[in-house]
């Protein structure tokens, strides 16, 4: 069976997040487990490199039709990792610099959704089931039924952060969209337009990228104002938790770190020391090192830190932050830096090599967000034995169990308010962890043998794509 994932970002062609890790690694590990054969489309951006472009063919060129407008798009494709990826090309939306930010975002991804059901007639390859993620593709969910280009087309829809929504003036329907003005009901929330209700509205199925963020969304504190559209829908609504590319993300082989391991603590000592002396901090493989990898923003609980990393790093312990955002949040760290010359360091880049060194030689990862769908550095953290320390929300809650002195269970620290003293509280807490050693031996056994692969989550889409089809696709 054929499924056709559409989004507005993928590895290893462009990136600005979470959501473009899952859809470059989602497919390939449906197509290893099951009776499936998984096609990805994106936008064509000027941003790919010239390298993918070299090797891109030229299928074919069509007009889609936007209000009174008629805009040309051409695909081209291209085969990587056993996967088939298409690129729709638009001069007007898609020669430009970076992926979003512009004020005609709206416009932009209507088109894109619209091209997607046209380019579903030129094609041949016929999906049995559409898979869209984020607001950027949720037109094309809402058309998938309301033009039915594949009679019998089933939707799934992938809410990786409903704080986006695609939100458009009403008036704008006329000028983007060719159908029926009786569908703007579909597509209208509090007076706007709308293109995650669209999805929300028309999907056979909708899911989330962990079961506590899908329990979570229907509560005000954090549905961004669509609780009840989806309470609505609720017996149709799922959380199923991201993986990572455990090939990608493995320290074993990883060939951007100094020093390679299985599990060994020394190796990431060494690895510890080699950061250290990069970065020209004191050199001590046993000083504890804690990280922030993370876009600054709000969602990632910079609040918090500001308010009492100064305090805490009064304590013997080094502090690297790595990541660019909000400007006020980048001066922050520099700020911190620049007064703690010796613990902290601020490197306010994003930089894949030096990521993986910070989480090779990093003890503990500190990542307290307001709101997090699924989260992934925590689940790359694990990965290279780095101990996370998050707030309970979202995929957090459901990846990180706070380490327990008495049982001996867990794999981190955790904290349940949006607070700053209780993040403080429990980093102090893990330093104690850390100078406990039998505390200390059992929390990194218990690291070692947490694993989030993809193996799991494809099976859970593959159980629910077998819901939409009339065939067996796997088991
Ligand atoms: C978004 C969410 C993040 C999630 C990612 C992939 O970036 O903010 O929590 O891990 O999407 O689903």
């Amino acid at each position: 069976e054929n499924i056709l994932f559409v989004a507005s970002e993928c590895t290893p062609f462009i990136k600005t997040g979470g959501l473009a890790d899952v859809i470059g690694s989602l497919p390939q590990s449906l197509q290893e487990i099951g009776d499936v054969e998984v096609r990805v489309m994106l936008p064509m951006y000027d941003e790919i490199d010239g390298l993918w472009r070299e090797q891109m063919e030229y299928v074919t060129s069509f007009d889609v039709k936007l209000g009174w407008r008629n805009q040309s798009a051409a695909i081209y494709t291209l085969k990587h990792n056993q996967i088939v990826y298409y690129f729709i090309a638009n001069d007007y939306y898609f020669t430009r610099k970076g992926v979003y930010g512009y004020y005609d975002d709206g416009e932009r991804f209507v088109f894109f959704s619209h091209a997607i059901m046209e380019a579903l007639s030129h094609l041949d390859y016929t999906p049995e089931i559409l898979h869209a993620h984020d607001w950027q593709t949720g037109i094309a969910v809402a058309l998938a039924k309301i033009v039915n280009p594949v009679p019998n087309l089933k939707t799934v829809y992938t809410i990786h952060n409903i704080k986006y929504q695609g939100v458009m003036p009403l008036n704008t329907f006329d000028d983007f969209f060719s159908i029926s003005r009786e569908h703007i009901g579909g597509m209208e929330w509090q007076g706007m337009l709308n293109c995650m209700k669209a999805a929300i509205f028309h999907a056979d199925r909708i899911l989330t990228v962990s079961p506590t963020y899908a329990k979570e969304i229907l509560d005000p504190y954090y549905s961004e104002g669509l609780h009840d559209l989806l309470q609505n829908r609720v017996t149709d609504l799922m959380g199923i938790i991201n993986g990572i590319d455990t090939k990608e993300y493995n320290p074993l082989t990883d060939p951007y770190i100094p020093v390679n391991y299985r599990s060994a603590r020394i190796k990431k000592m060494e690895n510890k020391i080699a950061l250290q002396e990069k970065l020209g901090l004191p050199k001590d493989g046993l000083i504890p090192m804690y990280i922030i990898i993370s876009r600054l923003v709000e969602q990632k609980g910079i609040h918090l830190i500001e308010r009492i990393l100064a305090d805490f790093l009064q304590e013997d312990a080094q502090f690297i932050v790595l990541g660019t955002g909000e400007e006020a949040f980048e001066n922050y760290f520099r700020d911190i830096a620049e007064s703690l010359p010796n613990k902290a360091r601020a490197l306010i880049t994003f930089d894949e090599g030096l990521a993986r060194q910070l989480y090779a030689a990093a003890d503990f990862l500190i990542m307290p967000s307001k709101f997090e769908p699924c989260g992934l550095s925590q689940l790359i953290a694990l990965q290279y034995k780095t101990v996370p320390i998050v707030r309970e929300t979202g995929g957090l809650k459901d990846t990180v169990i706070p380490y327990n002195e008495i049982t001996g269970e867990g794999n981190g620290f955790s904290f349940s308010n949006y607070n700053a003293h209780d993040l403080l509280y429990v980093l102090r807490y893990s330093l104690a962890i850390y100078n406990s050693p039998t505390d200390w031996q059992q929390l990194i056994r218990n690291v070692n043998k947490s694993q989030f692969s993809w193996k799991d989550s494809s099976l859970e889409h593959m159980e629910l794509y077998q819901q939409l089809l009339p065939t067996p696709i796997y088991g």
